[in-house]
């Protein structure tokens, strides 16, 4: 299958976003790709074969999923230095769908947890308990958050 380079291939995006498009509120079984990992909200698909850098695509399940995926937009657009670079980017999104690079996900992600915790302590988030084990991990060797759709940044 043809390699996708996100930032320089502008014809296989568009392709990609009418199908990603078309996914949302699907079935699983409708989708010809291997499930990653399920979350409350979004279906995660490793889509490292198709793409340079690993890469996943996550489908929105339900309206919350979807919302998450635009919170996590702004958010991440409006948020400063050095909180961004902890915050992990999404590279193509579209109709209840992100793909984000694929993080690396150690053994020890409630110390990856902590750490994060511990760097975001003094700014004002709704919900705090986001940054838990199962939101985060390494991105370029560096701790990151990658479902932060729910925390809340007071970006005022
Ligand atoms: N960028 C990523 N890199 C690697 N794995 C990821 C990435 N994003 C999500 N995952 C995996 O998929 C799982 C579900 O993703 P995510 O937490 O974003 O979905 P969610 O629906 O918001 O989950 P929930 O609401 O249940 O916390 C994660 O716990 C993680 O294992
Ligand atoms: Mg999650």
């Amino acid at each position: 299958m043809k390699q996708i380079n996100w930032n320089t291939d502008i014809g296989f995006p568009r392709i990609w976003h009418t199908k990603a498009d078309n996914m949302y509120n699907k079935s699983e079984d409708d989708i010809e790709l291997d499930i990653y990992k399920y979350g409350g909200g979004r279906t995660v698909y490793d889509i490292s074969h198709i793409t340079t850098q690993p890469s996943v695509l996550k489908i929105a399940i339900n309206k919350y999923g979807k919302e998450e995926i635009s919170n996590e937009l702004q958010q991440r657009h409006n948020i400063k230095q050095p909180f961004k670079s902890r915050l992990v980017p999404i590279i193509h999104y579209g109709n209840g769908w992100c793909v984000q690079p694929k993080c690396e996900i150690p053994n020890n992600t409630r110390d990856i947890a902590r750490q994060l915790q511990e760097q975001f302590k003094h700014f004002d988030m709704k919900d705090k308990s986001e940054i838990y084990s199962k939101n985060v991990g390494l991105y370029n060797n560096t701790p990151v958050i990658f479902d932060y759709g729910g925390i809340g940044f007071d970006l005022s």
